[in-house]
């Protein structure tokens, strides 16, 4: 039987060690929250890493055997290779570089080299599992390199790559110094994925500079292969949020929120702590729409959950500083004994507190400057059974390109951020029902399962086609 091997960087379980005990979570982030729920199907399995560094052989079998019996392969990571490869090459030269943050990008050889040396080491963890009527799905930009790598060791291999951040212009592509290598290599594949058009054409625009290959009608011919590049916005597992939203622990938690926070109507935040997200320009939006409109005060809180994310590389640990501060400075100015203006959270929650939030939440602010798609916005969509509530969004989230009935803002537009705030407070009800019903008409639609299938589709058909025309 074939089966698909899922492979990213990041497992949906990280193992975390907390006082030389072991335990094993859901990660976060739009592609493990995303995909967890297509992976176990049907003998899948998913190749990544845990996410520590295990000190030693027995620990790193524990672990193995433990991932093995929810259908997932470790890949271990040195804490050389952590540091050079996840930290140094993927979130500080690939992470900023994609996300239009050019200057946060290091171009470090060493990094580099573990780059190389990393995606190698998955090439072989996915070789070790894979038999020749099995399917490759590589994701992400940690793995650039991998389909080209699998390719060359099995020629004949299916092998899918789908990118889940943004995908730039040309210009900041050319900038890094191994730009021609990183877009070899993900030719690899027989199907490309990006969330929204824009995103493929500037990839069809850097291979076309850098390879000189053209596409035609999604397809590329390059030298005597012919791959399929295609756009594909990935959905989440709608009827999921639908059940955590309705659930007996979300509505019990949503009352305990409800008690502290009184009549005061809720604004929600949710992210990984991470400067593409747009964190402290909310911030300031949402200290403005106090100046500028007193009578909030008191009457609307701001409820911002930031998830610890890549505390080691300086950009985030600073940006953490930055969120600290603002949120004190913010608070103290404003704050009165029955009143806190924002409750902060520097943590991550579980999906049914998640799902309490969501339908505490009259108002969700998804205003990144730059994401892939954004999964918050749909979970959000998602749990709203009462069909109230208003979803701001970035017109730089891939979400936007999909969710016209949100109130589309330019994130960097801090006035329009605050006046969308006030907007959204104020808007009549059936407006918020036309909306929102709208959107979860979409949302529902276009789920992960939906966009599993449209990709795998297509993929077979790329393969069929190569053979055809062979
Ligand atoms: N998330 C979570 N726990 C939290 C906060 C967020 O599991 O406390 C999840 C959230 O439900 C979403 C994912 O993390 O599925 C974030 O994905 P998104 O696409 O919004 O952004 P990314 O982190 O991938 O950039
Ligand atoms: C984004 C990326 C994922 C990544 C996730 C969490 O969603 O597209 O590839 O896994 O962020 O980041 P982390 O560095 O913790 O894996």
């Amino acid at each position: 039987m074939s089966r698909t091997i899922i492979v990213s960087n990041r497992l949906p379980t990280k193992v975390q060690r907390t006082e030389d005990v072991l335990t094993f979570q859901s990660s976060e982030g739009g592609l493990a929250t995303g995909l967890g729920s297509i992976y176990r199907q049907e003998g899948n399995v998913w190749v990544g890493w845990p996410g520590l560094f295990v000190e030693d052989t027995a620990e790193e079998e524990y672990v193995r055997e433990q991932l093995r019996q929810d259908s997932m392969v470790p890949v271990f990571l040195t804490e050389a290779e952590i540091h050079d490869f996840y930290e140094g090459f993927s979130n500080s030269t690939l992470w900023p570089t994609f996300h239009y943050f050019p200057q946060y990008a290091t171009y470090e050889p060493a990094h580099w080299a573990a780059y190389v040396a990393v995606n190698e080491k998955f090439c072989q963890a996915v070789l070790a599992q894979a038999g020749p009527d099995d399917t490759i799905w590589v994701h992400d930009y940690q793995l650039l390199l991998l389909p080209e790598m699998l390719r060359k060791a099995r020629p004949e291999a299916t092998i899918g790559f789908f990118l889940h951040i943004p995908f730039p212009s040309y210009e900041l592509i050319r900038v890094l110094p191994w730009a021609k290598e990183l877009m070899a290599g993900v030719l690899g594949a027989d199907l490309i994925g990006f969330h929204t058009f824009g995103f493929m054409r500037h990839f069809l625009s850097a291979v076309s500079h850098l390879l000189g290959f053209t596409a035609q009608n999604g397809r590329l011919e390059a030298g005597d292969r012919s791959i399929l590049v295609d756009t594909f916005p990935m959905g989440i597992d709608y009827d999921r949020y639908v059940e955590a939203a309705a659930s007996d622990t979300a509505r019990e938690h949503e009352a305990t929120y409800r008690q502290v926070l009184g009549n005061t109507r809720a604004i929600l935040s949710i992210d990984r702590l991470d400067y593409s997200k747009g964190i402290a320009q909310r911030l300031r939006a949402f200290e403005l729409l106090l100046l500028r409109y007193p009578e909030w005060r008191e009457q609307v809180s701001l409820i911002m959950v930031v998830v610890p994310s890549r505390d080691q590389v300086a950009q985030y640990a600073a940006l953490k500083e930055e969120i600290d501060e603002l949120v004190g400075r913010i608070n103290s100015a404003y704050r009165t004994m029955r009143w806190t203006p924002i409750h902060y959270f520097y943590r991550s929650f579980p999906l049914d507190e998640l799902a309490s939030l969501y339908r505490l939440a009259e108002v969700a602010l998804v205003t990144p400057m730059r994401d892939g798609m954004n999964l918050v916005a749909k979970e959000f969509v998602a749990s709203k059974a009462d069909h109230r509530g208003v979803l701001i969004l970035s017109e730089r989230a891939g979400a936007a390109r999909e969710l016209s009935d949100a109130l589309i803002i330019n994130p960097t537009d801090m006035h329009q951020l605050t006046e969308a705030m006030h907007d959204a407070l104020v808007m009549p009800e059936p407006e918020q029902i036309r909306r929102m019903t709208a959107m979860q008409k979409l949302v529902g639609q276009y789920n992960v399962f939906a966009w599993t299938k449209l990709f795998m589709d297509r993929l077979a058909f790329s393969k069929h086609r190569q053979h055809t025309l062979d």
